[in-house]
């Protein structure tokens, strides 16, 4: 099984030994209205993952409620999570209903639990360990019926050693844990993501989904992925915008990530022809950034990010390479090649 589906937003594909343990993971819980504690690094799938669970469930009909817990200060989030009455506090000038009212029947995704400040853990576990809550300002107690599933960045259990986390709710939270593995752990599921990403992304612009070249289906393979899908995906989504020469040929990547994936120049070096069928238009002068761009990174990855020796290998002056290294935005990838260039794709 290399699919997971339910519907057209909540698809987890994966071919790899670690995703079918996954997908047996989620067979296995079926029906079960159990708490899940899901770990992964950003970018794996927590949500996408919470989601598929929730509509595997009985509970499918309801509502699903995500909330990523890393978003409001520590003031906020109870209010977010349990509600409010009016004149609660400044601003609060209506009654509002928080995400547990608003999950009832259904499912809530808490994301980010290990952000939870220490005085907001005790009170999510009286929620769970009772079943309802008060909002701020209230004096009511309301009962709600939500299954709740966690999704943390960090190792919980490691927190509560360090006594970051409270122990009492790491164990109400850890019933069904669940580890996604960072994308480097399992390669073999990086060409079934591109496929579906690409194939995603094109048909989204109503385009066919070209082929794909041989080079650029190694550079994906050569990438750490250190943003996990969510950057496999950003990816193919700039491929679908940017490529219109019918093959996704290297020029059509973006410079960051083959810079950290350690494209060769002869395959940088060949600017993607339009097959001669194509009619669509394509701007030379984009074009000729990109193979540049791509020239550039290539360059500054053999030289070790050393400029002198990548003007030289150019065969270009040290303050030209200067000049185009900013023409064409690689500047920020310079300082710290391996942390800087993740950056770079993420915001790209
Ligand atoms: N195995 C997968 N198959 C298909 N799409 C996936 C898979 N894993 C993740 N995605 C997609 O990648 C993107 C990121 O996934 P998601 O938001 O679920 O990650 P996350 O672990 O919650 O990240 P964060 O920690 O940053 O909140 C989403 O668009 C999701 O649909
Ligand atoms: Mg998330």
């Amino acid at each position: 099984m290399t699919t997971q589906q339910i519907s057209m937003d909540s698809v987890v594909v994966g071919r790899s030994a670690r995703m079918r343990a996954v997908f047996e993971f989620l067979r296995v819980i079926g029906n079960s209205d159990s708490t899940v504690l899901i770990i992964g690094e950003s970018g794996t799938g927590k949500e996408v993952t919470a989601t598929l669970i929730h509509q595997n469930s009985r509970r499918r009909h309801h509502p699903f409620v995500a909330v990523s817990c890393a978003l409001f200060s520590e003031t906020l989030i109870e209010s977010e999570l349990f509600g409010h009455e009016r004149g609660a506090f400044t601003g609060a000038i209506k009654d509002r209903p928080g995400r547990f009212e608003l999950a009832e029947g259904g499912t809530i995704f808490l994301d980010d639990i290990d952000d939870v400040p220490l005085s907001m853990q005790v009170k999510l576990l009286r929620v769970l360990q009772n079943r309802t809550i008060e909002r701020l300002g209230g004096t009511r107690t309301i009962p709600v019926n939500v299954r709740v599933i966690a999704g943390s960045k960090r190792d919980l259990k490691q927190m509560v050693s360090e006594g970051k986390f409270r122990e009492d709710l790491y164990y109400r939270l850890n019933v069904l844990p669940l580890t996604l593995p960072p994308l480097r752990e399992r390669r073999e599921d990086v060409p079934v993501l591109m496929d579906h990403f690409l194939a995603r992304y094109f048909k989204r612009r109503n385009e066919d989904v070209p082929a794909v070249s041989e080079a650029v289906k190694q550079a994906f393979m050569r990438y750490s992925w250190p943003g996990n899908v969510r950057e496999l995906e950003n990816a193919c989504e700039r491929i679908a915008q940017t490529c219109s020469c019918g093959t996704v040929r290297i020029g059509c990547m973006s410079a960051s990530i083959l810079f950290r994936a350690g494209a060769q120049p002869a395959e940088v070096a060949p600017p993607s022809v339009p097959a001669s069928d194509t009619t669509a238009p394509i701007s030379l002068d984009d074009r000729l950034r990109e193979v540049e761009a791509n020239l550039i990174g290539w360059a500054l990855k053999v030289s070790g990010g050393n400029k002198s020796r990548a003007a030289e290998l150019l065969q270009i002056k040290r303050s030209t390479l200067g000049d185009r290294i900013n023409r064409c935005g690689l500047g920020a990838s310079l300082e710290k090649p391996e942390t800087q260039a993740a950056a770079a794709v993420q915001t790209a």
